[in-house]
């Protein structure tokens, strides 16, 4: 599924709750929010109780009278089928819709994102409601999209849950004998005779805490089951619209780097990908960027929609401190650096009572345009109504795949050992952070994805090998790609089953060696090895192997594994592919992808240096370069080529030097 956008600028805007407050605000609202330069609004986000008062009833009047203020101030709506909150009666009424948490506390009503995803009455009563949304806002040409639910997440445990995973297991393995060899159930004595002895894996069952589970087997597929279960929820809403409104795209809002669903398979249910981005005033420039190049990689690179930001503050964080003055701005054109097509905020108005109260707003309890946060957001949709629609639909090009996969992380982190210290995420962040210093530009991809036009594929902590992954990277590296993967690679299938007879299984001979042991350093300490002269830490796990055939590039210094390789590369026809047997420290990522990426002439977008980011986005209007200083000081950077600077609208020539200050960001078109 796949439709763009009909947008002929960046969209401007965000959720706007005006079933809140008294109509008499909603004039106000309408002339402080075009005064923003704000062009799009969306509604209808947590309105389940309000649209549906009881069983039988529909009532839409409040929100007829929405669209149609919201039409008549020429607002673009992106319309929520509030279905991320169920009413209270529907809850005393039909419990089944309720919550069982992993330890087996059943859910009274409460919260939102709360519905049971295999509840017949969540499914009937909110594919019902979209449906009737669509059915009565068909003809309003001013919706450019549909946001289904809200922030889809969270698990389920209860027993109409449970019988659907029955029923997917047997969807899945067709029989018994299947399934228990895909779980290994003579361990432990779990071989299972009948399909009802099944059990969720929970903390009644298989775990002892949230991810160490005693059969990960089963735990992997109950994540991939609850996945799918909640996808289905959404897909059944998609459907419903899409039956009435076929021209108008279906999105819902992600998270980012988000466990519990598998975006990626998620995303081809999406016609585009939308995501809200929170990140804490703490989180690095590159932390926030490889959030962005996720939501891009899901769909194959396509631009994305950023759906939600604050403006100013959260209320969720342990200290929630204010955006300062330019952070709003710097992040919102960090997001459209990497390949977002809309700056959008939660929410036009900050609410009087409740959880976010406390949460900021473009207009503030003061009600005015005199606040900063007021002030920081109109004056950037006066540049972004300059600007356009000249980035639309802009794509990167970049030339290192990251690869990224919910199934390994999944694995990863419920297995019991090597490491309760070892994140997935965090050996992808490794990688990460050292080409975004450098501004080299990377795709993050998964297992499907075609590697065609990348020169380099790195596949931190590749545990789980799926069947015929190898291939694609045995071709990958034959043809002249360059390979890279680390310590804990290789181990299992799709099933968390080893595969026997060497560590890293079949990447074995794509890498030329095997590993025979793996050791866990305890936190603080470490072992080291010597690169290009300089010595750097081994940490967290060390793999102890022997080549076969791969070049030995660095051994360990000590312990009574000193002398075995820490870093090899083995060539295989075309291409080669190095081993990372550790993790190391910042400074050695930085060198080695430098120098990885030098041999095989993959080049920055720009010059690095400290504080700059840089992007390159191309479409038919031109390629932009976009400069962003996360600094506190001002940054200089030598232009290369001709360019107008498109928010200033400002000409350069090639050999300029052009001065970017703190958080401030440059958009060069050449
Ligand atoms: C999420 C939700 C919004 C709002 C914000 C607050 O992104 O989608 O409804 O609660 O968080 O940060
Ligand atoms: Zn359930």
């Amino acid at each position: 599924m796949n439709q763009q956008l009909k947008i002929k600028k960046m969209m401007y805007g965000g959720d706007y709750n005006p079933e809140q407050w008294p109509e008499e605000i909603w004039q106000e609202d309408m002339k402080l929010l075009k005064e923003a330069h704000i062009d799009t609004l969306t509604l209808n986000v947590f309105s389940w109780a309000a649209l549906q008062p009881s069983e039988e009833e529909y009532n839409f009047e409040k929100l007829d009278k929405i669209m149609k203020l919201v039409k008549e101030n020429g607002f673009q709506v992106v319309l929520a089928t509030s279905t991320g909150a169920h009413p209270a009666w529907m809850a005393k009424k039909y419990p089944d819709i309720l919550r069982v948490e992993f330890d087996g506390r059943k859910r009274k009503f409460g919260g939102r994102h709360n519905s049971c995803p295999n509840s017949p009455t969540y499914r009937k009563y909110s594919v019902r409601l979209a449906k009737k949304l669509a059915e009565r806002y068909k003809d309003y040409d001013n919706i450019v999209a549909w946001h289904i639910s809200n922030e889809y997440g969270g698990e389920c445990y209860c027993e109409n849950c449970e019988k659907a995973f029955r029923v997917w297991l047997k969807e899945k393995y067709k029989t018994l004998d299947a399934l228990n060899k895909a779980w290994n159930t003579r361990f432990w004595g779990h071989t299972f005779y009948e399909w009802d002895e099944i059990v969720l894996p929970d903390l009644r069952s298989e775990h002892f805490e949230y991810d160490r589970s005693q059969f990960q087997g089963i735990t992997l597929d109950y994540k991939r089951f609850n996945s799918e279960s909640i996808l289905e929820c959404y897909k059944q809403e998609y459907e419903a619209v899409k039956s009435v409104t076929p021209d108008i795209p279906v999105t819902t809002n992600l998270m980012g780097f988000f466990k519990m669903l598998d975006y990626k398979m998620w995303a081809k249910y999406m016609d585009f990908i939308s995501w809200d981005n929170y990140p804490a005033n703490e989180d690095s420039p590159a932390m926030i960027a490889m959030n962005h190049e996720l939501m891009r990689g899901i769909k194959g690179g396509q631009p994305f929609i950023l759906m939600e930001q604050t403006p100013s503050v959260t209320n969720w964080l342990p200290y929630n401190a204010l955006k300062r003055p330019g952070v709003m701005r710097l992040w919102s054109y960090q997001a459209v650096a990497h390949g977002s097509d809309s700056v959008m905020f939660f929410q036009m108005r900050r609410s009087v009572g409740a959880c976010e109260k406390l949460h900021g707003a473009v207009i503030d309890h003061a009600g005015t345009n005199e606040t900063r946060v007021y002030r920081e957001v109109r004056a950037l949709g006066e540049e972004l109504d300059r600007i356009g629609g000249l980035t639309l639909g802009a794509r990167e090009e970049a030339k290192v795949a990251l690869y990224f996969d919910w199934d390994n992380w999944w694995a990863v982190e419920c297995s019991a050992g090597p490491s309760c210290e070892l994140k997935y995420k965090d050996e992808i962040l490794n990688y990460y952070e050292a080409l975004h210093s450098r501004n080299i530009a990377v795709d993050l991809v998964g297992p499907e994805d075609d590697l065609d036009g990348y020169k380099m594929l790195i596949a931190p902590v590749l545990y789980m090998t799926k069947e015929g992954y190898d291939e694609k990277i045995r071709q990958f590296v034959k043809n002249g790609g360059t390979f890279v993967t680390t310590f804990f690679s290789g181990y299992v299938d799709e099933s968390d089953r080893i595969i026997p007879g060497g560590y890293p299984g079949r990447l074995r001979d794509i890498l030329g060696l095997w590993v025979e042991e793996e050791d866990a350093l305890p936190s603080g300490t470490e072992n080291s090895f010597t690169y290009n002269d300089v010595n750097y830490p081994a940490r967290l796990l060390c793999d102890l192997s022997h080549p076969e055939g791969a070049e030995i590039l660095s051994v360990y210094d000590s312990d009574f594994y000193a002398r075995m390789p820490v870093l090899t590369v083995n060539p295989l026809e075309k291409g080669k592919a190095y081993y990372v047997a550790t993790r190391s420290n910042r400074e050695f990522y930085e060198i080695f992808l430098k120098n990885l990426c030098e041999e095989v002439g993959i080049e920055p977008v720009t010059e690095p240096q400290k504080d700059l980011e840089a992007t390159e986005r191309v479409n038919e209007n031109g390629r932009f370069l976009f400069l962003l200083n996360h600094g506190e000081g001002e940054l200089s950077v030598k232009l290369d080529q001709d360019g107008t600077e498109i928010i200033e609208n400002q000409d350069y020539q090639a050999g300029d030097e052009i001065l970017i200050r703190a958080k401030d960001v440059k958009i060069i078109r050449r």
